[in-house]
């Protein structure tokens, strides 16, 4: 199939995302935090066209996006739920949403389990950005969106790293420029006997337990993975190699062909002391703020596939709490 470039900006091509949608097509759509991969929610045969384009194992449940926090309440079961769990819903919900964060919990049927990965659960949010919002008030129904990339590598936070791995496997890609936030939702889970951080992402631990008033519960990254889909390797660039190393070992390296990612005071430092690389080689200065460093990560693996034959290193950000998103996409993405 030939992948549609349709413009946000543009009213047409927005009803012409939404016809795709409402025929059970596939269209990748740009949210607040990375482009995801849109359909039908209620469709079963949608849904198992975004796994099959994702390459995706299908025990990996999606994300359910919904309109407005009625829309989410609909998509629980709380019939066997205790108050506490309702109470977490409504805190987390009004405050974060439309925003970054998936809340899961036991699931009412009209989720089809394709969606759900076979779980009772089901993880909901509402997007922020506006061009998936219009979309979103311009279906009747919800839309699963997986990040808008082929599993195992990068998520987008642009069209065209979308066209990159799904060029003629999608319908259309609906481009919104590029992501604000660049990294994933965090996901919660909100059942059980305490609320459980399922994914780190743009919203950090502390905010979320500051907001739910209570402790988050926080598997360290040695547990049994909690989401599904924490199992698989993920978010890794096509390149020879990627290492997560200090600033002593990039010292020894900094005359190689590696291309490097880091804070840019960290280079600065670096490029202070040991002077300028080869010309060859790719340095790749992100922010000294894990939200702005966050914003161009994946972007900056991408630029690293350019030259897929230098190994990428990537200087370790400080091991604080603020960073564990960041810290997470990393070392998931040099499978460490
Ligand atoms: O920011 C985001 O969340 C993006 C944008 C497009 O909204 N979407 C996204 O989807 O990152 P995806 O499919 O790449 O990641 C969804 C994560 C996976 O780790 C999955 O295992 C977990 O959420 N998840 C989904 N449903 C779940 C459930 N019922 N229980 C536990 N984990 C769940
Ligand atoms: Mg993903």
């Amino acid at each position: 199939m030939k992948t549609k470039l349709l413009l946000a900006q543009n009213p047409a091509d927005l009803m012409i995302a939404v016809e795709i949608l409402k025929n059970g097509g596939i269209v990748a759509l740009a949210t607040e935090t990375v482009y995801g991969l849109a359909a039908h929610a209620y469709n079963t045969e949608a849904i198992e066209r975004v796994f099959k384009a994702k390459n995706r194992p299908n025990n990996n449940p999606l994300i359910v996006h919904v309109r407005n926090i009625d829309c989410a309440y609909e998509l629980f079961d709380w019939s066997n739920m205790d108050e506490n769990t309702k109470g977490r819903f409504f805190k987390l919900a009004q405050h974060f949403w439309p925003g970054p964060l998936s809340l899961v919990a036991r699931s009412k049927d009209l989720v089809p389990f394709a969606a759900r990965g076979g779980l009772s659960s089901v993880a909901v949010r509402i997007p922020k950005a506006q061009s998936c919002l219009s979309i979103l008030e311009m279906t009747d129904f919800p839309l699963v969106m997986p990040s808008a990339n082929i599993s195992t590598r990068p998520s987008p936070t642009c069209a065209e790293h979308v066209l990159k791995t799904l060029d003629n496997r999608i319908d259309a890609v609906l481009d919104a420029g590029t992501c604000l936030l660049g990294i994933e939702s965090s996901v919660v889970r909100i059942d059980g006997e305490q609320a459980c951080l399922l994914r780190f992402g743009s919203i950090s631990a502390q905010e979320i337990s500051s907001v739910l008033g209570e402790n988050l519960l926080i598997p360290a990254p040695a547990d049994k993975p909690q989401a599904p889909g924490q199992a698989y390797l993920h978010y890794a660039p096509q390149v020879s190699q990627l290492r997560v190393v200090d600033s002593v070992e990039l010292e020894a390296l900094w005359l190689d062909f590696n291309s490097i990612i880091g804070r840019k005071k960290d280079l600065d430092k670096l490029y202070q002391k040991l002077g300028p690389r080869n010309q060859e080689c790719l340095s790749l200065s992100l922010g000294d703020e894990p939200k702005s460093f966050a914003a161009k990560l994946y972007q900056a693996l991408y630029r690293c596939e350019e030259r897929p034959c230098a190994p990428v290193l990537i200087l370790r950000p400080p091991k604080e709490p603020e960073w564990a998103a960041v810290i997470d996409r990393i070392r998931r993405a040099s499978g460490t």
